[in-house]
């Protein structure tokens, strides 16, 4: 059986503490299963490394990490050290473009055991997928400065949507949504007022509609989007959004799910001619860093989604149902204070682990 080279880069603030959780969950996977991993420590990308070395990755970056089957990553950022644009482009980023990481998989479900922060709300009413483009859109480099220092100083960014990019990932939500029972897929859009590049998108969406039969199609601006992801969660299913619109539907899905801290995700090269990178969806939570009570889940369900993209479909679902019993327990005990309970990082973490094991 193959070994598997995972490469960890635990990045900043709560980064550094929940991965190790997700190490431990993914080790007691791979002893139940008989799966072998290997697991290399980086301590590229993190800020700390940037203020050493000046920058947030070494040069041979793209060489080093291809060599990996996967990245399991944990957070990085912190604003006081290094600004947040230069350690996010610096990095991150970069991955996900060089590594052509077009989907970013992002999963919202209300977990049994937790309380939605939405009235009367219960598992089963919120599962759902964000699907977002993970490398052009929005997140663009393109676009300047002029008359800088004076009144008619003019910022200017473009948005870039090529027929590929775009194409991509509609292809990926709608074979997803296929997949599904519900078979339904709401596009995000704003083509009232972004008048060249999201009625680009939404025709896209309805040419790819068209070779999908089966799928049933709706769309939302992004502005009537959110409010219904607070007010009827229950209507979504494959949820495909620009990298924008993605970024802030895959943390406003989470939180009606009780708290960001328990949601994965999964940044994809469905191809497989890059490794894939798997990251929880909050960040570096410099609020509550080295307290020790960060919520490792949003780490531990990561690591199932590596699994499932590895191919051990059983050992991913095996570590997500060990999540779920933990959270329907009734000792909420180990539980972190994001979801009530009194425990920490690590006694959520060795909780899980043992369900798992
Ligand atoms: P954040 O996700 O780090 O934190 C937002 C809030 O959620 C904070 O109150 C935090 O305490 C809480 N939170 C986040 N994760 C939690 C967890 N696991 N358990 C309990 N509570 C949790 O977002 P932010 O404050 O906007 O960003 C902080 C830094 O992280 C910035 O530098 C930002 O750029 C970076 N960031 C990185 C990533 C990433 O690496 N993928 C994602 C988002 C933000
Ligand atoms: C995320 C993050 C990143 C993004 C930031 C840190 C650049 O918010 O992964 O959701 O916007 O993609
Ligand atoms: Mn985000």
């Amino acid at each position: 059986d193959k070994t598997h080279k995972i490469a960890v880069i635990a990045g900043d603030g709560i980064g550094t503490e929940v991965v190790p959780e997700g190490l431990r969950a993914l080790e007691a996977a791979a002893r139940r299963f008989d799966i072998r991993l290997e697991f290399e420590h980086f301590e590229f990308g993190s800020c700390d490394y940037y203020l050493e070395h000046g920058k947030m990755l070494p040069d041979d970056w793209f060489e080093t990490l291809s060599g990996f089957d996967a990245i399991f990553y944990g957070a990085v950022g912190w604003p006081e050290k290094v600004p947040d644009h230069i350690s996010l482009w610096g990095s991150l980023l970069q991955f996900r473009r060089h590594f052509d990481q077009y989907i970013n998989l992002r999963p919202c479900r209300l977990m049994p055991g937790i309380k939605s922060p939405l009235a009367d709300r219960e598992p089963g009413d919120i599962d759902f997928y964000v699907v977002r483009e993970n490398t052009e859109g929005e997140y663009s480099s393109i676009g300047g400065k002029i008359f800088e220092g004076t009144e008619r100083e003019t910022v200017m960014q473009e948005t870039v949507m090529t027929r590929t990019g775009v194409d991509r990932v509609l292809k990926y939500a709608f074979e997803l949504a296929q997949s599904r029972p519900r078979r339904k897929l709401t596009s995000a859009t704003k083509s009232n007022g972004i008048s060249i590049t999201m009625p680009y998108w939404d025709e896209r969406v309805k040419a790819m509609a068209g070779k999908y039969p089966d799928v049933s199609v709706d769309q939302f601006h992004i502005d009537i989007l959110t409010a219904n992801f607070v007010l009827h969660p229950d209507w979504f299913d494959v949820v495909v959004a620009s990298n924008l619109f993605g970024d802030i539907l895959s943390d406003l899905g989470p939180a009606c799910t009780g708290t960001i801290g328990v949601a994965p995700s999964a940044n994809i090269n469905p191809e497989g001619k890059f490794p894939s990178l798997f990251e929880p969806v909050h960040g570096s939570a410099p609020d509550i860093a080295g307290k020790g009570i960060a919520n490792p889940i949003g780490q531990i369900w990561c690591g199932a989604m590596m699994l499932e993209h590895l191919g051990y479909q059983e050992a991913g679902e095996a570590m997500v149902s060990a999540i779920e019993r933990v959270l329907a327990d009734d000792d909420k005990s180990a539980l972190t204070p994001d979801l009530k309970g009194q425990g920490t990082t690590q006694s959520l973490g060795e909780k899980i682990a043992a369900a798992i094991g």
